[in-house]
């Protein structure tokens, strides 16, 4: 009997090491890494920078709980205000970020007295696996088995969501750029955040897999209300944030949220080290110019493309699945979105070179 529960369905390979942008397996085979642990490992694996602030932080202090104030969270949560403008609630993952921002969202227009029963969503959204994320995902696919989940979520086409906010909507949920829907970005942020004004609607982004510069852009406009952010955050450590505009400031207040291994100093001193070589390297302007090659070399083989920066994904008219396969039979590690997407989240720190590698063995695999 497998000690896991049947959840994943693992190629057979086993990785053991990991080095700038590749990773090694237990043969001793080296891979160039273009999904990066599905957008989380931006600035490659093993970077000196945020090794040692971990190893510092491990001999530091490890965990004390969210009772004690612990400085290298507060710098971690002063760093993400000063870029993004209001103050997070940290937490560990992707979909805790998400039930995080809903009880934000819903405890929002408790305090105005407001009964708001709806909460919009795009069609292909993926917002994570939790009851209450898994019900802004609204995909047969995913929540099959699991109800009842938590009700009023209405999932529309994106040209219709804008039209459909209206004065019972709570808010407004959506991926600037869909990761797993297929690296699809939404074409209508400046409509929504117009209707979201117009109704006293908040607008979430989930930032997820798309932020933190992967998509070429730092800051997505229109400004959202909230954004939840995870993946990339914790530099390679579990960590999640729901980052909130300035005006949400006062909704929560202490006892409404928590968790215990929420913004751990560890994950803190990670996340820290690999913003700031973010920042400081301005590796989003990186990710937009890599962006651009990696865009046009996949439209030279003739395909369809979609996404931005160093998300992109290459549309197929057949399965994605063997294609994949055979890139990494090819050394190139890639992963799909949707059934006949190959998806591409390479590191940051690529190198031009890299990124011809990657496309060729797609071009090889086709
Ligand atoms: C856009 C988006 N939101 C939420 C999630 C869920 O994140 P996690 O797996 O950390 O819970 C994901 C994960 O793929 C995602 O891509």
């Amino acid at each position: 009997m497998s000690p896991f529960l049947n959840t994943y369905n693992r190629v057979p390979l086993r990785l053991v090491r990991g080095q700038g942008t590749r990773v090694q397996d237990d043969t001793g085979r080296w891979y160039l890494d273009a999904i990066c642990g599905i957008a989380v490992m931006s600035l490659g694996h093993q970077h000196p920078r945020v090794q040692a602030a971990v190893h510092a932080q491990v001999d530091a202090l490890m965990h004390v709980s969210n009772l004690y104030s612990v400085p290298v969270q507060q710098r971690f949560a002063q760093a993400l205000m000063d870029l993004y403008g209001g103050p997070v609630f940290l937490c560990n993952s992707g979909a805790e970020a998400n039930e995080g921002a809903l009880k934000l969202v819903r405890k929002h227009h408790f305090l105005k007295g407001e009964s708001r029963p709806q909460i919009l969503v795009a069609q292909q959204a993926f917002h994570g696996r939790t009851l209450g994320a898994l019900a802004l995902t609204a995909r047969e696919k995913f929540s099959r088995g699991f109800g009842p989940l938590p009700g009023g979520v209405l999932a529309l086409p994106d040209e219709a969501l804008a039209e459909a906010v209206g004065e019972q909507t709570a808010a407004v949920f959506v991926e600037p750029i869909r990761g797993e829907g297929g690296c699809i970005p939404f074409p209508y942020l400046k409509e929504l955040r117009a209707a979201c004004d117009a109704h006293g609607t908040l607008l979430v982004y989930d930032e997820i897999q798309c932020g933190l510069g992967r998509s070429g852009t730092l800051l997505q406009q229109p400004a959202p209300d909230v954004r939840t952010l995870a993946k990339a955050l914790g530099g390679g450590l579990p960590l999640g944030a729901v980052v909130a505009g300035p005006h949400l400031s006062q909704v929560f207040e202490p006892g409404d949220h928590g968790s215990t291994f929420g913004g751990n100093p560890v994950a803190c001193a990670a996340g820290l080290a690999s913003l700031e070589e973010i920042l400081e390297k301005d590796l989003t302007a990186r990710c937009a110019v890599l962006g651009v090659q990696l865009r046009s070399a996949l439209e030279a083989l003739g395909l369809c493309v979609s996404g931005a920066g160093l998300m992109q994904a290459a549309h197929l008219e057949q399965d994605a699945g063997p294609i994949v396969a055979r890139m990494r039979e090819r050394g190139v590690l890639v992963c799909g979105a949707g059934p006949r997407a190959v998806r591409f989240l390479p590191a940051f720190t690529s190198t031009e070179e890299e990124i011809e590698e990657m496309v060729s063995a797609l071009a090889a695999s086709l």
